[in-house]
């Protein structure tokens, strides 16, 4: 996903932060980047296609002069990845320079009203109208920020864009509709970007952009306005405690693996979240006439598990939904009595912010789990639960993942409390299995990297696996899939295992690998027999199952052991781990980045 970033200076160079923040900002996938800024009334511009340390390498970034500038991570959309389509985009004088993270939608019929009008386009892209409309009301006497405000209300679509220009070379204009835009606030300095990690290192006071705001910064101050009237709008900055080193490697050779290894401490923070935004969430949730639980990817997964999570906890019938489908599925039917609780990492996934757009619109009520604070999500959100992960920077959502669980598992537990549902004892005994999961995550770490590695090494040529569990377990095993999927590129099928009867059963053959979720729980009999049905058409299964469950120890090919007594609705949360860490080590395996699977982005903030 593009990402942008930009800076003003009291003293000193602007290249260097943009240049760093560019290298945070690559997480969130790109396929070129770029860099203006000005200085002694002159506008410098470097860009390319390729990984920024390379384009660096070609066009040393350092070398650009001047204490403002802006950048950007292209994720393309519009236009091949090539240095014409990469960012900044200028107008025909080269004196306007703008990034753009978002979708024009109108940007075709835009540009031909331009290029009828003289401008001459240099890209393919959407974002390049934007500069040549500044240049048009630049040309008219506006000054930049009216230039650029009507600008931005001629588009439609969704953007985050920075601008610069020589005309008035103090100052850096955003404007934000849908895509995700902070401001920092720093020492004689102000910074701009699509998120916090890309300037934590400068700054720790942010203010958010809302949908449809523009601002103006300046060494005297940053002035936010609505860009549908141009009134002054108030805006109230916040701190973020994230240290730097939470978002460094710390000595691990990937991200991912890093984050895997930080999920005691993530469960740990997802249990000590503030019990009055807990209970809130819970009173809605207790409110609602029907529960949606809205999400994409791996979030959606956690939806998955914790609809079996409410109805077992809290005898809620809670629907998980792909965020993508919303409209479609329940657009119509969606109301007032209704509670949709949307669940995202970012909490810029844009079908979830359309999905609750749409319920909004027709007065459900919103609730939001989100691993980021001051973003889109937390602002449309009637009440909304930040699950405090810390930042996660591989593509591949992990520690996120099990601690949407945990928060998600608190939920239904409170839910239940408020309806009577648990008894003392079962509420007791929940609460204790809870508390435990940061320490159970620890011992699975440590009890089975090594098989798990062992397992990646003979496995990782294969190509093709089957990930089979049942109950709650149906979402591990999808969420097992997706991990190996995204990163490893191997196709691979995920579904209940009583499901293989119905078709997938007849691409069995032998050596197909079969990893088979299974705790023992109440699905475990049909469990059983589903490994020997595949066990009888030659697979060779690989089982996660307690350490101590002989029976299925004895049939499978191979076994994960995992620890005894955990409760059915809890046991996602641990049995994620060991497929987690296999995605993990075929990717090594292959030679491939985990980090940075390709076509992926670790925002989807565009449709
Ligand atoms: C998979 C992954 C994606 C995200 C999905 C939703 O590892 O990271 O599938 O889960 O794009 O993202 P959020 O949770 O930010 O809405």
């Amino acid at each position: 996903m593009c990402g942008i970033i930009g800076c003003i200076l009291s003293s000193g160079l602007a290249a260097p932060i943009l240049f760093s923040g560019l290298k945070r900002l690559e997480y969130r996938g790109y396929d070129s980047a770029g860099m203006a800024t000005i200085y002694g009334g002159k506008l410098y511009l470097k860009k390319d296609s390729g990984k920024i340390d390379d384009i660096n390498s070609r066009l040393n970034f350092m070398d650009m002069p001047g204490s403002l500038g802006i950048a950007h991570t292209r994720w393309a959309t519009h236009g091949a990845p090539s240095r014409e389509n990469a960012h900044p985009h200028l107008d025909c004088s080269g004196t306007i320079a703008v990034v753009h993270n978002g979708v024009i939608e109108n940007f075709l019929e835009l540009k031909r009203e331009l290029e009828d009008r003289g401008h001459k386009f240099t890209s393919r892209t959407d974002t390049e109208v934007i500069p040549h409309l500044i240049e048009e009301g630049v040309k008219s006497g506006l000054n930049l920020y009216e230039a650029v405000l009507q600008a931005v209300r001629r588009l439609r679509g969704s953007y985050a864009i920075a601008v610069i220009s020589t005309v008035e070379p103090d100052k850096i204009i955003c404007a934000r509709n849908e895509s995700p835009l902070i401001v920092g606030i720093g020492d004689g300095a102000y910074y701009c970007a699509s998120d916090i990690p890309a300037i934590l290192e400068y700054t720790r006071n942010f203010i958010s952009m809302d949908n449809g705001e523009i601002a103006v910064l300046s060494l005297g101050g940053i002035e936010f306005r609505r860009i549908s009237d141009g009134e002054f709008v108030l805006k109230k900055p916040f701190t973020v405690d994230w240290s730097i080193e939470l978002a460094e490697k710390q000595g691990y050779p990937h991200f991912m693996l890093k984050e895997i290894y930080e999920q005691p401490l993530s469960l740990r923070n997802a249990l000590r979240l503030q019990e009055q935004y807990l209970d809130l969430l819970s009173r809605f949730i207790d409110r609602g006439e029907r529960v949606f639980l809205v999400a994409c990817g791996t979030s959606y997964h956690a939806c998955l598990a914790a609809s079996y999570m409410f109805s077992k906890i809290a005898r809620v019938a809670a629907f998980p939904v792909v965020a993508s489908e919303f409209l479609e599925q329940y657009g119509d039917s969606v109301g007032i009595d209704d509670v949709i609780l949307a669940v995202s990492q970012s909490g810029e996934t844009y079908d979830v912010l359309r999905a609750v757009d749409h319920a909004r619109m027709r007065a459900a009520t919103v609730l939001g789990l989100t691993n980021t604070v001051g973003s889109t999500l937390t602002r449309v959100s009637r009440a909304y639960i930040v699950q405090q992960s810390g930042p996660e920077i591989g593509v591949a959502a992990t520690k996120t993942f099990t601690s949407q669980l945990i928060v998600l598992a608190q939920l239904a537990m409170r839910v239940a409390n408020l309806r009577g549902k648990l008894s003392q004892q079962e509420s007791d005994s929940l609460r204790d299995s809870l508390k435990g999961m940061p320490e159970v995550i620890g011992r699975v770490l440590n009890s089975c990297a090594d098989n798990v590695k062992l397992l990646a090494k003979r496995y990782a040529k294969k190509n093709l696996f089957l990930f089979l569990g049942r109950g709650i377990n149906v979402a591990t095993a999808l969420e097992g899939r997706l991990k190996l999927l995204e990163i490893t590129y191997t196709p691979s099928l995920a579904f209940s295992a009583a499901e293989s009867k119905h078709g997938p059963i007849s691409i069995v053959e032998k050596g197909v690998p079969v990893i088979f979720i299974a705790p023992r729980d109440s699905t475990r009999k049909e469990i059983i027999g589903n490994i020997m049905e595949m066990k009888a058409r030659g697979a060779e299964v690989i089982a996660l199952c307690e350490e101590d469950d002989r029976e299925i120890i004895g049939l499978a090919d191979h076994h994960i052991p995992m620890p005894k007594g955990i409760p059915d609705v809890l046991s996602p949360i641990p049995y994620i781990v060991p497929l987690q860490l296999f995605a993990y080590y075929v990717a090594v395996e292959r030679g491939l980045d985990p980090d940075k699977p390709r076509n992926l982005a670790k925002s989807v903030t565009v449709p």
